[in-house]
């Protein structure tokens, strides 16, 4: 497709444009992402949460999302789209990795994969690299790791903190990912990793300062309220919006008002 935005784009937008990212996990979502604008549409695994109803990312699978990223991508076809990696597909090293980022992109529209972590899977991004997978990294507070932090904890604060998040951001860049999702951490830290970093950041609860940024759709439509972050803002209250008008539906079924002549055929 003509002005198709490719990983080159977003990478040559680092200091000239900021980035939009919406995540998407269906045909609608993923097609007004990209008719808004959106540079990129991320088929994330915060499905699991806001979509599936799950606690946490933990449980989501591989079929799962080859399914939402499949619906997505009829959706959208000038954005990037890209799959997130399910926990549990590419934890087990650089080779199980590659097989189930071949899906994504045999199977599904997704051009790019995203993986969560930063020194500890440098060598799995770079074998994605090497075997021409595009890969967009994720560090600071990696909701796939929820157990191992006890909580979704707020990520480089402290000389140590930062450190270890240059660290990983660092990884993830020489490893070879066009750019890096910078998640709940410091304004100040992520301003310090962007102006260090080649690659766009992309952040999310991480404060003005990075490339671009990215929020979960139904967190900003007002379409999940399990529980709502400091960092989210909410655009539109979708889902008060939705049992309004499901009510009145209910109503006039109950009441025999609907259908009424104009819904009906001769
Ligand atoms: O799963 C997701 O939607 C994400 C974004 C929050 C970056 O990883």
């Amino acid at each position: 497709m003509e002005n198709k935005i490719t990983i080159r784009t977003i990478r040559e937008m680092k200091g000239r444009q900021r980035i939009a990212m919406l995540t998407a996990h269906d045909y609608p979502s993923a097609l007004y992402a990209e008719r808004a604008g959106a540079q990129i549409v991320l088929v994330g695994d915060s499905l699991g949460q806001v979509v599936l109803g799950y606690e946490t990312t933990v449980p989501v699978t591989m079929e799962e999302m080859l399914h939402h990223t499949r619906a997505a991508g009829r959706g959208c076809s000038r954005a990037l789209l890209v799959a997130d990696m399910p926990f549990g597909s590419y934890q087990a090293g650089p080779s199980q990795a590659f097989d189930n980022a071949c899906r994504f992109l045999k199977e599904t529209p997704a051009h790019s994969v995203k993986l969560e972590g930063g020194v500890t899977v440098a060598e799995t991004i770079r074998h994605l690299v090497s075997g021409g997978i595009p890969v967009m990294g994720h560090v600071g507070l990696t909701p796939q790791s929820v157990y191992q932090m006890g909580g979704y904890r707020i990520q480089g604060r402290g000389e140590e903190g930062l450190r270890a998040l240059m660290d990983d951001a660092r990884a993830v860049q020489d490893a070879g990912a066009y750019s890096v999702v910078l998640e709940g951490i410091p304004s100040e830290a992520a301003r310090k990793v962007t102006e260090e970093l080649d690659i766009p950041t992309i952040g999310i609860g991480a404060g003005p300062h990075c490339d671009g940024q990215v929020l979960v759709s139904n967190d900003l439509l007002g379409l999940y309220d399990r529980f709502i972050p400091k960092f989210v803002k909410r655009y539109a209250l979708m889902g008060e919006e939705m049992e309004r008008a499901f009510r009145q539906f209910v109503e006039e079924v109950t009441e025999g008002t609907f259908p009424d002549e104009e819904h009906s055929y001769e």
